[in-house]
């Protein structure tokens, strides 16, 4: 019979047995991985036709694309008003592609995807945005190599609505996303949220959309991640900073975090004497904490 330290080792080992055993689980290669892509110049414009209307996406391939690493997949959602040349330059408010490339620039590296809405916006329209995505996200996997556990979205404005939209529509596909000033104007296919999905949301409290939407929003999230609710303090107006709250006791692997900032509706809140946002750091801390 084992005597009881000889247990506890054993038990310990069982225990870091599973941990490898998830960590291993957790990398999804796509189908995409070994593949050559169809053109190895693969970057740029790419059109398609769904629900008989041409589409159009920006892609950007890591550097030194590798066909057998993993990479993570990042849509990037313009606001109204906005475009996917806008975001991959980082013209009009955007820094390109959220800001995310230097942050992403590790061992993992990332494919950017930024699609562009109809009318400039998201109306998803009995769901058509969505199954854009969803087709997008179909093609990049099987002719690219993606870990599908690392399938992240991140919009402002009209495209944090759509990433709400992803969120019910196409959870089990999403680690993650990021929701920056968001609506409720792409609507949520399933009602409310159903299926858990990490969620890093910020929002001005004095923003173009209300605040009370977005927290509402947030608490779909907190609910089916199964997080504690939490008492978020506002700051204060004039006080030019911002307060964030990590929800805790949510399931594992399926964060919120939520900052409240005082300012009104951007892509690039500050803090009062800071000349470079928090934003794309703080989604980044968010989305990187995903291995
Ligand atoms: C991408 O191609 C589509 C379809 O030809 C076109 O409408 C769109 O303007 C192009 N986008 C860019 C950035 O060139
Ligand atoms: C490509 O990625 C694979 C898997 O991550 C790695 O083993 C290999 O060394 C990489 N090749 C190059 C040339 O970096
Ligand atoms: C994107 O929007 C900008 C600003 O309105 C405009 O100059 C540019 O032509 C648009 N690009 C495409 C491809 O529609
Ligand atoms: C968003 O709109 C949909 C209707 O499309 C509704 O079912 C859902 O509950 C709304 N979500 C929030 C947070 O108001
Ligand atoms: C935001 O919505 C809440 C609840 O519907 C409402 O009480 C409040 O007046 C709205 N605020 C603004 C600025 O429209």
């Amino acid at each position: 019979m084992p005597s009881l330290p000889q247990i506890l080792l054993l038990a310990a080992a069982a225990v870091a047995t599973n941990l490898v055993c998830l960590a291993t689980a957790a990398t999804k290669p796509s189908s995409g991985c070994g593949k050559s892509p169809p053109t190895l110049t693969a970057g740029g414009n790419h059109t398609l036709t769904v629900n008989d209307k041409s589409r159009w996406y920006l892609l950007n391939l890591p550097a030194a694309y590798n066909n057998t690493h993993p990479y993570r997949l990042i849509f990037t959602l313009h606001a109204a008003g906005g475009n996917s040349s806008m975001v991959a330059a980082g013209q009009g408010g955007y820094l390109p592609w959220y800001g995310l490339p230097p942050y992403t620039a590790d061992s993992l590296g990332a494919i950017y995807v930024a699609p562009n809405g109809l009318d400039r916006g998201w109306a998803n329209r009995g769901g058509e945005d969505v199954t854009l995505i969803s087709e997008i996200a179909r093609s990049i996997k099987s002719d690219f190599c993606v870990d599908e556990s690392l399938v992240f979205s991140v919009g402002f404005s009209y495209g944090a609505s759509m990433s709400y939209a992803l969120a019910c529509g196409m959870a089990e596909q999403f680690r993650a996303v990021a929701v920056q000033s968001g609506g409720n104007m792409s609507g949520c296919a399933t009602g409310t949220l159903r299926q858990p999905v990490a969620l890093y949301g910020q929002h001005g409290v004095d923003g173009d959309l209300n605040i009370t939407t977005a927290r509402a929003i947030r608490d779909q999230f907190v609910a089916v991640n199964g997080c504690q609710p939490s008492t978020t303090v506002a700051p204060a107006v004039g006080s030019g900073s911002h307060t964030k709250v990590e929800y805790q006791g949510c399931k594992e692997g399926y964060p919120v975090t939520w900052i409240e900032y005082d300012g009104g509706h951007t892509p690039q809140p500050r803090d009062k004497g800071q000349t470079v946002t928090f934003a794309a750091e703080e989604t980044w801390k968010f989305f990187g904490q995903f291995k």
